[in-house]
């Protein structure tokens, strides 16, 4: 389909029994290679926190720097429908402006999109953002920014009820589409069979209407340890490793420039 996917054709992509690509990216160059492959749906996930800015935590990333990456991504996708995470401070906090704060990225940095992983709090937030026209993707099992722990969500029958639960009422309050992160793959089937809208996992098996991988970690481009659902497509670390070796090595030796690189 020519020009941008709309949630319309994420939609209607369940709906047609065909699965969805989804893919992070935080920066104009990967972006448009994500896009020019052809994925389905390209995140500018708060995953940036830790891939991108060296930080601990996806909860310590900003709105500003999400903002600053989104709107990279935004020039230079054409085809793609691009999502951006609401970071923790823009919804999560008593009191903060969660509409406000959604409309700088839909309408500032031209995200198509946002997503916000469940908290108490997280139907009210979602029917208000969608009162505001602002289209939702919901992320429920693993939510980074709150877990205490990482680890697989849902593997005694009381919390895999109530992520079913939170699955359906994000369904019902206007999302999307849900990210299931890190839940077993009978329970993800199950949510996925009991929702119209589209699921997208990570770590959560194969029945889900779509994947997500984050970008860098799938590179090779991630020097810390990798979720064992991480299928690794590239070794990028070692690629760039190789490259920039031999770079100093031609420039210490004055190989680098050679004449074919010169004026004269
Ligand atoms: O921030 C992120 O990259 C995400 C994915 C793990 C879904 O939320």
């Amino acid at each position: 389909m020519p020009g941008h996917k709309t949630v319309c054709s994420i939609r209607s992509l369940k709906a047609a029994g065909k699965r969805i690509s989804m893919l992070t990216a935080y920066d104009y160059p990967t972006a448009r290679l994500l896009d020019r492959a052809g994925v389905d749906i390209i995140l500018v996930g708060d995953s940036l926190a830790n891939v991108v800015l060296g930080l601990d935590s996806t909860a310590q990333v900003g709105m500003e720097a999400m903002l600053h990456h989104a709107r990279a991504v935004g020039r230079a996708v054409t085809d793609a429908l691009v999502v951006a995470d609401m970071p923790f401070e823009a919804y999560q906090p008593a009191g903060a402006d969660a509409v406000g704060q959604a409309r700088r990225l839909v309408d500032d940095a031209g995200c198509g999109a946002v997503k916000l992983e469940w908290f108490a709090g997280a139907v009210e937030v979602v029917v208000a953002l969608r009162r505001a026209g602002i289209e939702v993707m919901g992320h429920v099992g693993l939510t980074p920014q709150t877990a205490a722990e990482f680890k697989v969500q849902g593997r005694d029958a009381a919390s895999a009820a109530a992520i079913l639960t939170q699955a359906n009422a994000l369904e019902a309050a206007g999302c999307f589409a849900l990210v299931l992160e890190c839940v077993r793959e009978s329970l993800a089937q199950d949510i996925t069979a009991s929702l119209k809208i589209p699921t997208i996992g990570i770590g959560a098996g194969k029945y889900c209407d779509g994947q997500v991988l984050v970008l860098h970690d799938m590179l090779g481009l991630n020097e810390r340890k990798v979720p064992r659902f991480v299928k690794q497509y590239a070794d990028l670390s070692e690629q760039i490793l190789q490259a920039v070796r031999q770079y100093k090595e031609e420039v210490e030796q004055g190989l680098f420039p050679d004449e074919s690189r010169s004026f004269h």
